[in-house]
């Protein structure tokens, strides 16, 4: 398959690139291919041709998209409308990746592809006008949300947890916001399966099970043997510039009633991620 990546360079982009090695890879970056411009968007995607785009560009800070808010919906809703008219151009498939965060976070059962949407922050409300324009302007695409994203070539939750560990003796965590923790480099092989095939439209995807930031940070330093004083706070107590929903546990019944399999907890997931160093 004729594949091209945009974003190559991101934590996402980089586990796909090792997983996709084996098909006729086209990577482009920041640099090379910006998302944000129309015109170099449908030049590339003609002159390269691909079968199939994954979209890995995205503006993935979730804070400072609260005030950078022109540039958020530029990037995460306009970037995906430019990929999805230059795909319908030369008829490809897009593979756009999107969020946990479309989804407002007061349920308490794992959210199907079909339930409410309600973004609280700009980045989810930004992300959710990106679907809806793949959506509006193709019928080949696939949409995956997925969560909570770790991979070795990016800033994550456990590489902050344990610098953080090096200067301090305690340190305080957000205990109500549930979630899956889901390494990339599982998420790229689901891609992957998922590209494959032809079941198009909307697909949640994350490792299985669900934690908080909380319990995820004791079980790192558990793992890691590091003695550190872990208090667990509320989301209002902690006071990050953007929302963040509750509960944004994702269920892989669609995943897995059309034939693909889960991917793996995410505590067996974290037990590679931590043993690659
Ligand atoms: N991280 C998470 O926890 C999480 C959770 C749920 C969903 N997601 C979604 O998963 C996808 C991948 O996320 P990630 O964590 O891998 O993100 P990431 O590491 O921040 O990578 C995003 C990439 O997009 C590139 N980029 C920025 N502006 C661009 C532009 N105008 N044109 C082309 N490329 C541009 C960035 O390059 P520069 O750095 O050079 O600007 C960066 O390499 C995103 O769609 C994100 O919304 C992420």
């Amino acid at each position: 398959m004729r594949i091209l990546i945009t974003g190559g360079d991101g934590m996402l982009g980089t586990d796909l690139r090792e997983v996709l090695k084996s098909e006729d890879l086209i990577v482009t970056n920041h640099e090379s291919l910006d998302i944000t411009d129309r015109n170099q968007v449908m030049e590339k995607i003609k002159e390269y041709k691909p079968e199939i785009v994954i979209n890995c560009a995205a503006m993935t800070d979730v804070d400072g998209c609260e005030t950078k808010k022109d540039l958020a919906y530029k990037l995460n809703a306009e970037g995906p409308e430019n990929l999805a008219l230059a795909c319908r151009e030369i008829d490809a498939t897009l593979a756009h990746i999107s969020t946990d965060y479309v989804f407002k976070g007061n349920n308490n059962r794992p959210l199907i592809e079909d339930d409410e949407l309600g973004p609280i922050s700009i980045y989810g409300k930004s992300k959710l006008k990106g679907e809806e324009n793949v959506e509006n302007i193709l019928d080949k695409y696939f949409i995956i949300r997925t969560a909570w994203l770790y991979g070795k070539n990016g800033p994550n939750f456990i590489e902050k947890m344990l610098e953080l560990a090096k200067t301090h003796d305690t340190l305080t965590v957000v205990n109500d916001q549930k979630g899956s923790p889901t390494f990339t480099k599982d998420l790229s092989k689901g891609i992957y399966e998922l590209i494959k095939s032809n079941k198009y439209g909307t697909y949640h995807l994350t490792n299985s099970g669900s934690t908080t930031w909380y319990e995820f940070a004791k079980l790192i330093f558990e793992k890691k043997k590091i003695d550190i004083n872990v208090m667990p706070v509320t989301s209002e107590e902690f006071a990050a510039p953007a929302p963040r929903p509750h509960y944004s546990v994702l269920s892989h019944d669609k995943w897995k009633n059309n034939g693909f399999e889960e991917l793996r907890n995410y505590e067996d997931a974290l037990d590679e991620y931590l043993n690659l160093y």
